[in-house]
């Protein structure tokens, strides 16, 4: 028995779960993890919700709530997907638990004691008017590596490297819009570049999957600079040496511990020591926009940490939604509840498993998902499976009948059966789901080409101890069915198993005794109708539509509409339709051009309560800049009055 540690990625809690994240990461880890586990393997299965970072903090920013407010609220979303999805963790946690918030500090300290942190003062961006530094994700532009328009302070997605915000061209700060400056900042950094050959050697070596291979090897190539550990902003996990007020961890200099985190407080539950699993080797799933991190950052920290780096790192590819990338922002995705509400769990683990091969970017189309779950589980599986049942129940009062002499045919039945644990089990170790669960699929087709060619119905009458061979054999093959099914459909396995009165059982063939109970049930899988999928194409072009027709509640909290109050007024030369406003927003005031001029004169203004649209993108008007806008009815011009509301009061 050999221990194994096992990973998926830490899902960012800043939204619920989609098919994109169960594709890429969680369903092949969890088959591995139930493949492992059923060889007999020691297996310590981890994850955790990654709930620091900028994507979090301007979330919850927008909404007017607090960081942890929006962490826990997805954080309890996440962890219902997963479970409802049966993904078998061992533990799942936070990184917002103390237990992390120690073991990331512990794990920086050493590595500045070792010498591999060191200080340095550097410019960063730096926004004047939201008087803050610009990390990550509060900070936008174009990638210098590749041009890709909307690049992250911290990474491009279109070509997948990793970013700061200061070589990106024409940086826009996300909250306010307005061109950010550069300012000096004490920062502490990792000496990465140390760790070019280590890497550059490890990789070559390792026998990992391609597409990380070959990523990680041409960023290698590229040349390794230091990395930048740490930020200037208090949503994190705070750097833990003296004087560093309002600095904190980088996100992804802590989120890795996460791993070792969730396994500690397993730890603490369980009273074994995760750090065995470890040193057995860990095998990381992730998607593949997060090679980089975990083919060059996790190691290099390990190396400099003076422990084992990880045995593996599986990089699932991503998934389109009907020819389309998917995008939560538009809508064009599917929620794994929702997904869930309508269809078994079992259909979507083996439809993302079936539908390619995981190192290969794939589509998921409603009318594909309907066709293989009609032609293969329907048609092929649960027809094998129902008619073997039915046919016991039937003509041998629900016991396995006893075989007699076999046949040429029967042998050669028999040992495909007899054959398949070693197949499968060999392409799960090789990380081929995909072919894995094709391969059972397979032998359930022959299982049915089987039953027709024996043709038990008529010879239950002509020679019933052929039809009780074939009975048996078919028995026989169902309940190896429902072990090779157990890594991938859990669910439906078992209940193939509780039909067959059987226990769970490790991996490998197993034999059927003559006489054993087959309970009467129905089909274990029901084709999809028609009407069912067209009507979950028309929510999706519904979605679409509604782009543009209607917004979310995420989009509305999105703009920042407070209560102002103008503290000057004036004409703006050339135009007779502008005023150059001055408004107190509370935390700050800010230059408004507004076309009130034909309504209101600038005395009738002064000390006027407003409501203002209090973020949008800075422009220019008559050579003017102005920050925002002063809300008013469209041609009447009349003032939305905030009546007795504060001044920074905002509307939501
Ligand atoms: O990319 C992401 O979704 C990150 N939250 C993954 C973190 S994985 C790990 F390193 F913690
Ligand atoms: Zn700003």
């Amino acid at each position: 028995m050999s221990k194994v540690f096992i990973t998926c990625a830490l899902p960012y809690a800043n939204g619920p779960t989609h098919l994109g994240h169960l594709r890429s990461t969680y369903i092949p880890a969890d088959i591995y993890a139930r493949y492992r586990r059923l060889r007999g393997d020691d297996v310590l299965f981890v994850c955790a919700t990654d709930e620091h970072g900028t994507p979090i903090a301007v979330k919850a920013e927008s909404e007017g709530l607090k960081p942890i407010e929006v962490a826990t609220r997805y954080n309890e979303m996440i962890k219902r997907d997963l479970e409802e999805c049966d993904i078998s963790f061992d533990s799942f946690t936070r990184t917002t638990d103390d237990l992390h918030y120690e073991i990331a500090q512990n794990f920086f300290l050493k590595l500045y004691e070792k010498g591999y942190i060191y200080e340095k003062d550097i410019k960063q961006l730096y926004c004047n008017s939201c008087q803050r530094f610009l990390p990550d994700r509060y900070v936008e532009g174009i990638c210098p590596h590749c041009g890709g328009e909307g690049a992250r302070g911290d990474h491009c997605e279109s070509c997948g490297r990793h970013l700061e915000p200061l070589q990106l061209e024409d940086p826009v700060c996300m909250v306010c819009g307005s061109e950010p400056v550069v300012r000096d900042s004490r920062h502490y950094f990792f000496r990465l570049s140390q760790f070019q050959d280590k890497l550059m050697e490890w990789i070559g070596e390792s026998d990992m999957p391609s597409n990380v291979k070959n990523y990680a090897l041409q960023w290698l190539r590229e040349g390794l600079r230091d990395w930048i550990l740490t930020r200037d902003m208090d949503w994190g996990v705070p750097v833990p040496l003296e004087g560093n007020d309002g600095k904190i961890i980088y996100v992804w200099g802590e989120a890795f511990l996460g791993y070792i985190s969730s396994a500690a407080a397993w730890s603490r539950k369980t009273g074994k020591p995760w750090r065995e699993y470890w040193d057995a080797g860990a095998v990381h799933f992730i998607g593949k926009d997060i090679i980089y991190h975990h083919a060059i950052f996790w190691p290099a920290l390990l190396m400099a940490y003076g422990c084992r780096i990880p045995e593996n790192i599986i990089a699932g590819e991503y998934l389109s939604l009907e020819g389309r990338k998917m995008s939560t922002s538009k809508n064009w995705v599917v929620w794994t509840s929702d997904f869930l509400e309508r269809f078994h769990k079992d259909l979507l683990r083996y439809y993302l498993t079936v539908n390619a091969p995981l190192t290969r970017d794939t589509d998921f189309s409603w009318d594909d998902f309907q066709r293989r779950v009609n032609d293969e589980l329907a048609d092929v599986l649960g027809n094998f499976l129902h008619r073997t049942f039915s046919f016991t129940g039937r003509f041998f009062d629900g016991r396995v009948p006893e075989p007699s002499e076999l046949t040429a045919e029967d042998e050669e039945f028999l040992n495909s059966i007899r054959r398949a644990p070693d197949t499968v089990g060999e392409l799960l170790e090789n990380f081929q789901f995909r072919d894995a669960m094709m391969s059972v699929i397979k032998l359930a087709k022959k299982g049915n080409k089987y039953f027709n060619d024996q043709e038990p119905w008529r010879a239950i009458k002509e020679s019933p101890e052929r039809a009780s061979t074939c009975l048996h054999l078919c028995n026989l093959l169902a309940a190896n069915l429902g072990k090779l099914l157990m890594p991938f459909m859990p669910s439906s396995a078992g209940r193939v198993l509780s039909i067959m009165n059987m226990e769970d059982e490790p991996w490998g063939f197993h034999e059927l005794e003559a006489g054993r109970v087959i309970e009467r049930a129905r089909p274990l899988f029901s084709k999809i109708p028609d009407e069912v999928i067209e009507k979950e194409k028309s929510k999706l072009i519904k979605e679409e539509d509604s782009v543009s027709e209607t917004v979310t509640i995420d989009d509305f909290a999105a703009l920042d509409i407070r209560v102002g109050v103008i503290r000057s007024a004036e004409r703006i030369e050339g135009s007779d339709k502008l005023l150059k406003l001055m408004i107190d927003v509370g935390e700050r005031e800010m230059q408004v051009v507004a076309g009130l001029a034909e309504k209101y004169s600038p005395e009738d203004l002064l000390e006027r309560k407003v409501t203002v649209l209090a973020n949008l993108k800075p422009a220019k008007l008559f050579g003017v800049k102005s920050e925002g806008m002063v809300l008013a009815t469209g041609e009447s011009l009349n003032i939305l009055d905030p009546g007795d509301a504060g001044i920074g009061e905002r509307i939501m």
